[in-house]
C-alpha cells in the first residue's frame, strides 16, 4: 500500500497481542467485546493527541495554577452501526462526556455497496471533533459514505478509527478524504471475493452481538 500522510497504522506490541486473541475463532462474545474496547482505548489515547485544549485555573491545596483541559463538549463519537457500537465505550473510558451520534450502514452482500438506513447526530456537531468508529475497514465504502454524510452536515474536524483495515479500504478512504486522519490498529493482507478481510476476524457485528 502507498504511504498516505493521513493514515496511521499502530503496529504496537500490546495491540498486536490483543488483535491476535480477537482474531481467534475460539474467542467468545464477552472477551471479543472487551478486547474491542481495550484496543479502541489504546488507539484513542494516540488519536486524541492533537485535540483542542483550553486554559483553566485550578486551585491546588498550595496555590492557584493555570492548567489546560479538553473542553467537555468538544468531542463527538459516531459509531457506524452495528459493529462501531463496540468501540464507543473504549473512547468513553478516556473521555466520558463525549456525546454520541449514530450512522447506520449495511453492506449489500452482493454488490458490497453501503446503504445508509439511520442517522441521528447531536446538535452542534459541526463545531466538534468527530471520531467516526468502525472496527472493520474492508472496501472502504461504508467509511467513505459515513464521512460524506458528516461533511454534508457541516463537520470539519473528522477522524476515523478502525481496528482492522484492508489495504483497498484504507487507500479508498485516504484518497476520498485527505483531510481526515485515519487510525488503523492493524493492516491486513487483502479482501476475499466476498469482501471479507483476510486474515481478518470474520464478521465483527456478529461476533460482538452473537447474531451467528
Ligand atoms: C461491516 C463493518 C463495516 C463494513 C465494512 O458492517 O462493520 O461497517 O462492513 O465494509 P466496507 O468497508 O466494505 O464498507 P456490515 O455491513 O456487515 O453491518 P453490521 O455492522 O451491521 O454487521
Ligand atoms: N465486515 C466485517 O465485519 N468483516 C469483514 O471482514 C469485512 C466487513
Amino acid at each position: 500500500m502507498k504511504n498516505y500522510p493521513n493514515v496511521m497504522i499502530f503496529d504496537h506490541p500490546l495491540i498486536q497481542h490483543k488483535v491476535a486473541i480477537l482474531r481467534d475463532e475460539r474467542t467468545g462474545m464477552k472477551q471479543f467485546r472487551e478486547l474491542v474496547e481495550e484496543i479502541t482505548t489504546l488507539m484513542a489515547f494516540e488519536s486524541m493527541r492533537d485535540v483542542q485544549t483550553v486554559p483553566v485555573m485550578v486551585k491546588t491545596p498550595l496555590e492557584v495554577t493555570e492548567q489546560r483541559m479538553v473542553p467537555e463538549k468538544s468531542i463527538v463519537i459516531v459509531p457506524i452501526l452495528r459493529a462501531g457500537l463496540g468501540m464507543v465505550n473504549g473512547i468513553h473510558t478516556l473521555f466520558p462526556t463525549a456525546k454520541v451520534g449514530h450512522i447506520g450502514m449495511y453492506r449489500d452482500e452482493e454488490t458490497l455497496e453501503p446503504h445508509e438506513y439511520y442517522c441521528k447526530l447531536p446538535d452542534g456537531i459541526e463545531e466538534k471533533t468527530v471520531f467516526v468508529v468502525d472496527p472493520m475497514l474492508a472496501t472502504g465504502g461504508s467509511a467513505v459514505d459515513a464521512i460524506n454524510a458528516l461533511k454534508a452536515r457541516g463537520c470539519k474536524k473528522i477522524k476515523f478509527m478502525s481496528i482492522i483495515g484492508a489495504p483497498e479500504g484504507v487507500s479508498k478512504v485516504a484518497e476520498a478524504h485527505p483531510d481526515v486522519m485515519i487510525y488503523v490498529s492493524t493492516l491486513d493482507r487483502e479482501l476475499n471475493e466476498n469482501g471479507y478481510i483476510l486474515p481478518g476476524l470474520g464478521d465483527a457485528g456478529d461476533r460482538l452481538f452473537g447474531t451467528k
